[in-house]
């Protein structure tokens, strides 16, 4: 939710920020800006004072690039950049970021919520400050200027104290053209290293083709970035030898590669994710689960599981509810992270508490998880960005490594988080009687097949195509599913609605009766997830009273099933497998029903209307 880069450094900043910002896109696209310092001798003549120049716009960064096209920046070594999720204020130029003080000297980017910026505010106007956006940052660039006596850093820290909310910030000023500040509390930002230059950022994609040595800074931190330094402090003053990571992934990750969207890319890329998990997690029939920070006492010790979790990591959670009760017989609660802290949930030390999020970064997943620690309960976070502040604050991480997700729908993540559920289901019912070993033994041989059935369904994606195609007329969708497929049918519909804007609405089937039904007749499609298993029949009974009404049924079966199709107006199949594995089998049809209608309707797949990647705020 918003995206920042910075740069210092020898090179010209602004095509470097303007690159970066694309790359960040997938973080909030409602309007963007960068602003530099240009300094330097005019001609050689005679010394010019450096000064700010900004270029902001509304809309996407092209909108952005071609008003810099348009109005070129002087020379510039030295810059910060911002794309906007809108929070407080319209979507327009002036709230668009950097933003900057009375003098406009100082700028500043900004990713979170000052939540007290309304009295902030209300005192600088008394103070005589011009505040000209409706945004909560631009009090910040405000106090750094009447903070400032001549020493920025000291400016910023004092200014710092006085926000209370979650900030990510990087600073620049015209009297001081050689610094570049960074600033963090709860929202992420990393330091680049490079050689005669430095980098600022949300996230590693946008500084990846200039360096992988990276600096996760931590709350409460700040640095200081020359174009040949950096240096890392508490906000209170006392220095930091910080750790220096490399990162590991490859520009392809952050690419389409031939792809028409990164939705698609990434949905072709979950075959190898989940051969990659199982390669590195199962050693013959053995779980291996590196980063769980369990002893196998404490794993017998586990009394309760509550997984939390929000958006498409919720509904990982939901299945996941399904398999580990399922496989191991311990109770598990599962609850949108939003909600977890306010309903007083039961926790002890006996639970134990899964936090699912893609990005780490989901800021009710945050609250939820600093709830649940304050409750004495132990935390494990499955989660796919490496070093962000979710698998800071858990006790153990079990990461997803699904490598960068840039689409906003997401897809490789989802799949990954419920693969890595059954992995941890498998792996605590060793401990347990529920399952016989044998059992247990055919679900770990069915998993290893996954990624080649995975493969099987991406060949007839044409196929499905067609199929989404002939039903992107209809105005509204419903996704019934029963079972551990109760959960697929809301993540089929969260996918639809997020991507294409169809009103979609995921149900369990057996509740169909209790209020959907009311909305069939021959204008709404249903997708009933209806492959072999033992609500098999109770499925077909569905469609059956679905098609009485005249309602068009997409079907996803079982591969042989021919019978369904006297049911169904459309079938898509599914290889044969456990059924407590179909979830991860059905999410790829439903992922590509929702992609082949939104690009079929001319939606922006990879950057639909007001979602952002990652919702850094509460
Ligand atoms: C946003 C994204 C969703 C994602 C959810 C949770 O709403 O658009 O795709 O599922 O946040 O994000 P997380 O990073 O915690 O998995």
């Amino acid at each position: 939710m918003c995206g920042i880069i910075g740069y210092i450094g020898e090179k010209q900043a602004a095509p470097i920020l303007i690159d970066g910002l694309k790359k960040l896109e997938y973080r909030g696209y409602d309007s963007s800006g960068v602003g530099v310092i240009s300094s330097g001798p005019n001609g050689g003549m005679r010394p010019v004072p450096s000064k700010v120049i900004l270029r902001k716009s509304h809309g996407k960064i092209q909108n952005l690039e071609e008003l810099i096209k348009s109005r070129p920046f002087p020379e510039s070594c030295i810059g910060i950049s911002h794309t906007r999720w809108a929070t407080h204020g319209a979507p327009n130029r002036v709230n668009a970021h950097p933003h900057s003080d009375c003098e406009g000297k100082i700028l500043i980017v900004h990713n979170g919520i000052i939540e007290n910026y309304e009295p902030l505010r209300d005192a600088l106007r008394k103070r005589g400050h011009r505040i000209v956006s409706d945004t909560d940052t631009e009090v910040v660039a405000h106090l750094i200027e009447e903070n400032n006596r001549g020493d920025l850093v000291q400016a910023v820290q004092k200014a710092i104290k006085q926000l209370d909310g979650a900030f990510a910030l990087a600073i620049i000023s015209s009297d001081y053209p050689d610094t570049l500040i960074a600033a963090r509390v709860g929202s992420p930002l990393i330091i680049g290293l490079g050689k005669n230059e430095n980098f600022v950022a949300s996230d590693v994609p946008a500084i990846l083709e200039h360096t992988k040595k990276i600096i996760y800074l931590k709350d409460q931190q700040m640095a200081v970035l020359k174009k040949d330094s950096v240096r890392v402090f508490w906000f209170g003053g006392k220095a930091v030898k910080p750790k220096v990571d490399v990162v590991k992934f490859h520009m392809d990750a952050v690419q389409k590669q031939g792809y028409a969207h990164f939705m698609l890319k990434e949905i072709h890329e979950q075959p190898d994710v989940l051969a990659q998990m199982i390669k590195s997690r199962l050693k013959g029939n053995q779980v291996i689960l590196d980063g769980f920070g369990l002893t196998e006492a404490q794993l017998k010790g586990i009394k309760n599981i509550a997984l939390i979790a929000c958006g498409t990591a919720y509904h990982a959670g939901l299945v996941g509810r399904y398999v580990i009760e399922k496989l191991t017989g311990i109770p598990v609660m599962v609850d949108a992270a939003s909600e977890f802290r306010y309903r007083d949930p039961i926790v002890d030390k006996s639970t134990l508490i899964v936090a699912i999020s893609q990005s780490g970064e989901t800021a009710d997943t945050l609250a939820a998880v600093r709830e649940a620690k304050s409750k004495g309960g132990k935390v494990i976070a499955i989660c796919n960005v490496v070093g962000s502040s979710l698998t800071r604050e858990a006790d153990g991480v079990l990461y997803t490594h699904a490598g960068p997700e840039i689409g906003v729908a997401s897809t490789k993540a989802y799949v990954a988080q419920i693969a890595m559920l059954y992995l941890m289901a498998l792996k605590l019912s060793a401990h347990r009687k529920k399952i016989a070993a044998r059992a247990r033994l055919r679900i770990i041989r069915d998993f290893k097949r996954v990624p080649a059935l995975y493969k099987d369904i991406l060949k007839h994606k044409n196929a499905i195509a067609v199929i989404a195609r002939k039903n992107s007329h209809f105005g509204c969708f419903l996704f019934l599913g029963r079972n551990v497929n109760y959960p697929s049918a809301l993540e089929g519909a969260l996918k639809l609605k997020e991507i294409s804007y169809i009103p979609a609405e995921g149900y369990p089937a057996g509740e169909m009766k209790h209020g959907p039904i009311a909305l069939i007749d021959e204008y709404r499609a249903v997708v009933c997830i209806a492959p072999q298993s033992e609500v098999y029949e109770k499925m077909i009974s569905n469609m059956q009273e679905i098609r009485a009404r005249k309602g068009k049924i997409i079907a996803i079966a079982t591969e042989g099933d021919q019978a369904i199709k006297a049911h169904a107006n459309h079938v898509v199949y599914i290889p044969k497998t456990n059924s407590l594995l179909t979830p991860l089998l059905v999410a790829l049809p439903l992922q590509l029903i929702a992609y082949y209608i939104a690009v079929q309707l001319g939606c922006d797949v990879d950057q639909p209307r007001n979602l952002a990647k990652s919702v850094t705020v509460e």
